[in-house]
Formats: C-alpha cells, structure tokens, sequence
C-alpha cells in the first residue's frame, strides 16, 4: 500500500523476516487494534503497517535499550540521525570499544550508542552478560550502514500508530479488546540444549515463563482475541499449544554464532482462529 517499507532498524536474534510471508498468509481476515508483546526488531509490525493494516498499535519488549531506541526514533528521528552521523561514531576497533565503556545519560547518546554497537559488533548480537554488560567484541564489518536516515524516518512515521511499553510480555492483558490481534514472538524453547540463544536480556526466558505465556494466549483467546505465537516445535511447545491450530515450519535461524548451527530448525505457528 506504501510505496516503501520500514524495516527493523536493528539486527536483531530471532528477527523475523524469512518468516514473513508464512505469518502473513495466517493473519487474521480483519482486526482492530494490533498488539506485539515481544517486539524485538519488529519486522511483522513494519509490514502490517505498510500494506495499510495497523490501525492502532501496542508494541513491548523486556529489553529497555531497545524501547528506548523505538521512543526516540518515534520522537526525535531528526536529532538521532544528526547524533549518529556526528564523526564520534567510526567503525574502526578503538572506537568501538571506547563507545562500549561508555555509558551516557542522554537519551540520543544512549540509543545512538546503542544502535552503533547494533551495526558494528560482532555477528550484530545483542547480548549482554549475567550483569547486564554488553560484551560484544568488534565486528571488523567493512561498510556497516551506521545511520540509515530514510528507514529511520520511515520507522519513526510508521511508529505514529503504536504506543510503547518496556514491561513483561503479560501487560497485553491489559489493553487488548475483542476482536484485537496479538502477536507473540517469545524467545525460542530450545530444540536441543545447544541451540539456546535467549540472551537477550539480563533474565532468560525460562521455562515457566514458556507456562505463563500460554495462560496469556488462552486468557486472551477466551477473550475473543486473535492469537498467533511463533515458537520452537519442541515437544514442550506443541504439547502446551495443541488445543490450538498450529502450522509447521522449517526456519533458517539468522544469528548463531557457529555457522553449522545455522541449519534449518522446526518451528511452529500456533493460532486460535
Ligand atoms: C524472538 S525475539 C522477537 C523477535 C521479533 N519478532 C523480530 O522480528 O525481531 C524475543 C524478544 O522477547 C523479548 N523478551 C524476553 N523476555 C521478555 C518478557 N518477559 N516480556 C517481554 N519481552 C521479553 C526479548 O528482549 C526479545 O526482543
């Protein structure tokens, strides 16, 4: 419908865009408000909005530095892109890691920062340690695009429709109505125990929070809600989900740090209309 789509402004674990046109084909047939509990880089969001689908948004994710980059881009794209183009941000290794140590109080600063060491780190991981540290070593990429100004601009114009929350993924309960959309991204169950990437934030996604997330999805099922979560076709998820109609998949996982770990992995769409 628009003549140009935003896309994720950050690399992001678990993104979903390979994913796309599967979980397009099982959107439902029409929908009032959309809610996106696990954000992360939003690629299914960006979508939706630019075929002319997203009348009104709620989009959340745990991870505060990524909600603080969707706030100042949906606010002050203008004074971000002027912050990122400044000469401070070079990729170059004593640079990196001279904006790695630092930690600024300025919110354009801080998401500047942040999405800095998106486009230059290593493997564009997100990934902190049991602190809360970013510990990525320098990528060595040789012409990341660290201020990409139009999608900037894009996403901020895109972001006009969404309120945005940092809090746990439950806080869907809240806002949704009949007849609303929610789409659940969760962090994978692990297919082996190898597999596991769910570093996203401080706390892993356990697997009571897989429990908890299940009685969100039959709460708002209940509710008159459309449901659709991705996840892993690990034998704890589809048993968890089979009341449900579920859709198989095989999805090539984008960021594993071993190449061979790369391989296709089952995954699952679960959905309750
Ligand atoms: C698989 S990723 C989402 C990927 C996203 N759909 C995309 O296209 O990039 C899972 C997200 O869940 C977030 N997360 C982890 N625990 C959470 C929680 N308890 N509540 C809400 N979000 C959480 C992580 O920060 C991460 O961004």
């Amino acid at each position: 419908m628009f003549e140009k789509e935003p896309k994720p402004f950050v690399k992001w674990a678990g993104g979903k865009r390979q994913l796309l046109d599967i979980l397009l084909k099982n959107i439902p047939e029409s929908f009032s408000n959309y809610h996106e509990p696990f954000v992360g880089g939003g690629a299914l969001y960006f979508r939706l909005w630019s075929e002319g689908l997203i009348k009104k948004a709620h989009l959340n994710d745990y991870n505060p530095e990524l909600m603080e980059a969707y706030r100042v881009i949906k606010s002050r794209p203008s004074e971000l892109i002027e912050e990122l183009k400044s000469t401070k941000y070079r990729n170059e290794s004593e640079t990196y890691y001279g904006i790695r140590a630092e930690t600024p109080r300025d919110s354009i600063e801080k998401v500047a920062r942040f999405l800095y060491l998106n486009k230059t780190a290593f493997n564009g991981l997100y990934r902190v340690n049991s602190k809360g540290g970013f510990n990525v070593p320098f990528g060595k990429y040789k012409n990341p695009k660290i201020c990409n100004e139009e999608n900037i601009m894009l996403v901020s114009e895109a972001l006009k429709k969404a309120t945005l929350f940092n809090d746990d993924f439950s806080i869907v309960l809240k806002y949704a109505k009949p007849k609303d959309f929610a789409y659940f991204d969760p962090p994978y169950y692990p297919i082996s125990k190898t597999s596991s990437f769910t570093n996203y934030t401080k706390l892993d996604f356990t697997e009571e929070d897989q429990r908890r997330l299940q009685s969100v999805y039959s709460q708002l099922d209940k509710k008159d809600i459309h449901v659709m979560l991705s996840n892993s076709a690990a034998p704890f998820i589809t048993e968890l989900y089979s009341n449900y109609n579920t859709v198989g998949v095989m999805a090539r996982r984008a960021i594993n740090c071993k190449a061979d770990k790369r391989g296709p992995v089952p995954e699952i769409v679960a959905l309750n209309y």
